[in-house]
């Protein structure tokens, strides 16, 4: 099941390698600088980014002096990052392209585990069982940093305002984004690639895998960033 979802993914994200990071999520750079605020990196450190794409926070992380294991499924997102990494002189990048629910580390092995806007493509089981897993990784002390889109399907007033703010942006594109609207509708409707879960779903599955200080900060409307600390 994971494995299929994966395959969809590298294929979808193949095709968007180009374009992401000049046509991505609105509001992308705030979320971008505030998991890279909240991860709060520094030489030497041990950072894995999950979902990591062209690295947009694999780049920040390894400016910053942490060595990173980048993993993404699509392998164009990863020869883009390589691409950075090298343009850059960054040294401390490891690439690895790899579905997340097949990708781990030895436990204990790492300071922080990072991920954004990547995780609400995961089916909700995998998302759980993932918080589990980046627990045993780190090592006493280090941090899991979530961004990403974080909403329900409409149950909460705030989810109503998101949907409805998405819609209405797509629909004043003309003929183009009505046809993105339908898309859209099936995507998250049916929960077919794009399956985000609130912030506080996202505090609860890092407290049920036994994260301490778990809290979570809306940055821009459909967005928050979700932290938990190893004790
Ligand atoms: C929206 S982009 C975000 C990229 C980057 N983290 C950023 O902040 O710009 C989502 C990335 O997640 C990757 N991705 C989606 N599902 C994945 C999975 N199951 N395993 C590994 N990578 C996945 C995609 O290939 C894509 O590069």
């Amino acid at each position: 099941m994971a494995l299929s979802s994966a395959r969809l993914q590298r294929r979808v994200w193949d095709r968007r390698a180009d374009t992401w990071d000049h046509e991505g999520a609105a509001g992308l750079g705030d979320v971008v600088d505030a998991v890279v605020r909240a991860a709060s990196p520094r030489p030497g450190l041990t950072a894995v980014d999950l979902g990591c794409g062209s690295g947009q926070i694999t780049m920040r992380l390894a400016e910053a002096g942490a060595q990173v294991t980048a993993v993404d499924v699509s392998p164009e997102m990863i020869v883009r990052l390589q691409e950075n990494a090298d343009s850059e002189e960054l040294d401390g990048v490891v690439p690895v392209v790899s579905p997340i629910e097949e990708f781990g580390v030895a436990s204990a092995s790492v300071d922080l585990v990072v991920s954004n806007y990547a995780l609400h493509h995961l089916r909700d089981p995998d998302k759980r069982a993932l918080a589990k897993s980046v627990l045993r990784w780190l090592r006493p002390g280090g941090r899991f940093v979530i961004g990403d889109m974080m909403f329900g399907r409409g149950l909460e007033p705030r989810d109503r305002v998101i949907i409805r703010s998405k819609v209405v942006a797509l629909a004043r594109k003309g003929p183009g984004g009505w046809w993105r609207v339908l898309k859209n509708v099936t995507r998250f409707g049916f929960r077919l690639q794009e399956r985000p879960v609130t912030m506080e779903r996202w505090q609860q599955y890092l407290e049920e895998a036994g994260f301490s200080a778990v809290h979570g900060d809306e940055v821009v409307a459909e967005a928050a960033v979700v932290v938990g600390i190893k004790r």
